[in-house]
């Protein structure tokens, strides 16, 4: 039996109704704060990852699915292609590519499938989906400002409360400019020197080549010792202290609760400044619901013009864990069930579905060779709210036989009434 590949799974009813509301107040929301939809390849060269997210982070390292390309072109033959592990390099790109600081201040979002070679387990895929949101443009379009960042975190805030998920917690910090960095990278190293041989064996490797990753490892036995490491918060500069002080005063005036945590620095490269996840206690080990944080310097860093940035993006599949936490899903139920009854009685039956639908009636379809015990069991099994009789008689008299499956009573219906008498009003 040919199963789905390991760390990739079905999205099944019931489950994907729950899939499409959630999407669907995601949508409404972000209209509100007037961010419009991006889409982009779901493939991207392997370059921009490396260059974006950082050849030293685990995504980079370990988890992308990359290939050569056999394009037919000369120019595509051997080009490195990957699938996008994350969203935000590919946005860039398309906002350089595109030349989108034309537009002033770009509010953009996206929603879709991400591929990282992760061990997979509850919450954690190989495919997985985000929905994701940036705020990208000129320093003079105010992308800069403390109050996008209070922006994108009040959002979320109001995004997880519209859709009903209770007890999120948000972890803040600011991991400073490229210059509050590279001193803050001199610091850990210098602390990691004499230490460094305990530790493990990636953790040996990033102390030589970006020892910020050190914070990325999850080997219990070298926590003790990460934890006595310095902390960003001592190298920020005046200006990145004062942008965080005034993110977390707007945070304060619109009622977003939030923790300080200085050990929170993300495992992607391109942050800068402000940097925060959210979690829920629900999810268990993996339990951080969305990530993001500013990126000032990435686009220039991709060969495109300055162009500070902030976003985030949400583990959509942690998002429905967390909600079926709260909520049951069901299935939702056709209002009709249409039973052609004897031969030639499709043809009728497909015009009255079409009838009906067009009025957005949800209607099912049975088979004339289905005896009326056959129809009456598939309209149960569909949990269908009524049954439609088509046979011969009913076409003729132009008045058919409707049988409300919750009450059992069975009444003739004129053919244009039917709608309004399935939709249950007279
Ligand atoms: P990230 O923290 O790598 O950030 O991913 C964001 C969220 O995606 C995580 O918090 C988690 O909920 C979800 N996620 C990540 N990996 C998996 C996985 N293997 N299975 C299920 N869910 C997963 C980013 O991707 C940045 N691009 C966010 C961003 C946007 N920063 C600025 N703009």
């Amino acid at each position: 039996m040919i199963k789905a590949v390991r760390g990739t799974r079905d999205l099944l009813p019931p489950e994907t109704a729950l899939w499409n509301s959630a999407e669907a107040t995601v949508r409404d929301v972000f209209r509100a704060y007037n961010f419009h939809e991006i889409r982009t390849p779901i493939f991207e060269s392997t370059e921009l990852f490396s260059r974006s997210v950082g050849e030293e982070t685990d995504i980079v390292a370990k988890e992308m699915y990359t290939w050569e390309d056999r394009g037919r072109a000369q120019s595509e033959k051997g080009q490195s292609l990957t699938l996008r592990p994350e969203n935000t390099a590919g946005v860039v790109r398309a906002y350089i590519e595109h030349k989108l600081w034309e537009w002033g201040l770009n509010k953009l979002y996206y929603i879709g499938p991400q591929f990282r070679r992760e061990r997979p387990q509850k919450g954690r895929y190989r495919q997985f989906f985000q929905i994701g949101a940036e705020i990208i443009g000129p320093a003079s379009a105010g992308s800069e400002s403390p109050a996008r960042d209070a922006e994108i975190l009040e959002l979320l805030a109001t995004l997880l409360d519209r859709l009903g998920i209770k007890g999120w917690s948000l972890q803040l910090n600011s991991v400073g400019c490229a210059k509050d960095r590279a001193a803050y990278n001199e610091a850990l190293r210098k602390a990691l020197e004499p230490v460094v041989p305990r530790m493990c064996v990636d953790c040996q490797r990033r102390a030589v080549t970006n020892p910020l990753r050190v914070f990325d490892c999850k080997v219990p036995e070298d926590q003790p010792i990460i934890e006595t490491l310095p902390r960003i918060s001592q190298f920020l500069d005046e200006p990145c202290r004062e942008h965080f002080q005034a993110v977390q005063e707007i945070l304060k005036s619109v009622g977003v609760d939030f923790q300080l945590d200085d050990r929170l620095v993300r495992g992607l490269d391109y942050y800068t400044r402000t940097a925060f996840e959210f979690t829920h206690g629900a999810l268990g080990a993996q339990n951080a619901i969305l990530g993001g944080g500013r990126y000032d310097g990435l686009s220039e860093s991709l060969g495109g013009p300055q162009a500070p940035g902030i976003g985030f993006a949400i583990g959509e599949d942690r998002l429905i864990l967390a909600l079926q936490e709260s909520a049951e899903t069901v299935q939702p139920k056709p209002d009709v069930f249409i039973a052609p009854l004897g031969a030639g009685m499709d043809r009728e039956a497909a015009r009255l579905a079409r009838e009906l639908r067009a009025q957005n009636i949800v209607a099912e379809l049975g088979d004339e060779t289905f005896r009326l015990k056959k129809s009456f069991e598939a309209a149960s099994r569909l949990k269908a709210r009524h049954v439609l009789i088509v046979g011969e008689n009913e076409v003729k008299a132009g008045a058919f036989a409707l049988k409300n499956q919750e009450t059992g009573e069975q009444i003739s219906v004129p053919r244009a009434n039917l709608a309004e008498r399935i939709r249950g009003k007279q």
